[in-house]
């Protein structure tokens, strides 16, 4: 069966999935959304509820349906969010490993008994352990297959420097790659604001507190788990980092964003999967941009290479 471009299934209708499914009808780019979920009950009432906002200017005719997984057979993309999230007293995404392993293995040998043509995007933590988990188990092709990743934890530190220099986050160039969790790190030396270096961004802007690098990438790593402590769940920023993945798919933008893929040599590395700068267009993942590190940034992915291999191993990977 081909593709049907401009069509999406979500897996999972919790938190996530709610939110998922929210912002993608404000994107007014998608023709028809499936969503799937265990209980269906709860797959209906999300459908019920979301359906009724297009009626409003904002939204656009999108058919919504629950659906099952024979609905996967034609789609263009599917957003996976099944599985336990962390909740409140819990902050490292790991401990959700052997849990949501076994979530995943139940979807995915459900999604890939109808395709292997999906762009999957997997939200389910710990993503990068999944991701690289299920694409090698399952063989699923290897650009068509990532996680949102530190793609959020990007958009965290955007903010977070935007506003410390007191210009819009969408103006700081700046990466959070690596883990999403807490080896995520940032190659400083690529970090600007509208071209000025990181090294000249205290002179040039002026920031309310000096700038503590330590500081900044530790607030990064540790903000939605501390989100989680205080609402419960964290929903909004990672809805939108799909949607950006969602758009970029269906407008075949070619644009650059980290995401979480399994590495195929970057870095001498082809045994985990983590976020690099991809270029994300119609085929998923067209390539993977290798950024030059200094020595703190080589020593960073060293340090992360090594811990997500030492859980990968946990589960035999
Ligand atoms: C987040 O960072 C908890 O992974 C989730 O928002």
């Amino acid at each position: 069966m081909s593709v049907k471009s401009g069509k999406l299934v979500i897996v999972g209708a919790g938190k996530v999935g709610n939110a998922v499914l929210d912002s993608v009808l404000r994107l007014s780019i998608i023709d028809e959304i499936v969503v799937i979920n265990r209980n269906r009950d709860k797959a209906l009432g999300a459908v019920l509820d979301a359906s009724h906002t297009t009626a409003f200017e904002y939204s656009t005719n999108t058919s919504i349906r629950v659906g099952d997984y024979p609905d996967c057979a034609d789609a263009q993309i599917i957003v996976v969010t099944a599985g336990p999230s962390i909740v409140k007293g819990e902050y490292d995404r790991s401990i959700l490993l052997k849990r949501n392993i076994e979530v995943m293995n139940g979807v995915m040998a459900n999604i890939t008994r109808y395709t292997r043509e999906a762009i999957l995007i997997i939200i389910s933590n710990p993503l990068d352990i999944l991701t690289y988990y299920f694409q090698k188990k399952y063989n699923y092709p290897v650009d068509r297959i990532f996680g949102t990743g530190t793609l959020l934890d990007t958009a965290r530190f955007n903010k977070m420097l935007g506003d410390l220099c007191g210009v819009d986050a969408k103006n700081v160039t700046g990466f959070v790659l690596g883990e999403h969790g807490e080896t995520s790190f940032i190659p400083w030396n690529t970090v600007n604001i509208v071209g000025v270096p990181f090294q000249e961004i205290g002179e040039k802007f002026k920031p309310s507190v000096p700038i503590d690098k330590e500081k900044l990438l530790n607030e990064t790593k540790v903000i939605g788990p501390e989100i989680v402590q205080l609402k419960g769940y964290t929903s909004a920023g990672v809805s939108l980092a799909a949607c950006r993945l969602i758009g970029a798919i269906v407008r075949n933008e070619r644009c650059v964003v980290p995401v979480s893929t399994v590495l195929r040599g970057q870095y001498g590395i082809d045994d985990v999967a983590m976020s690099m700068p991809c270029i994300i267009g119609s085929d998923g993942i067209s390539r993977v941009i290798e950024l030059t590190l200094d020595e703190e940034g080589r020593r960073d992915l060293e340090v992360c290479h090594a811990h997500l291999r030492e859980l990968l191993e946990s589960v035999g990977a």
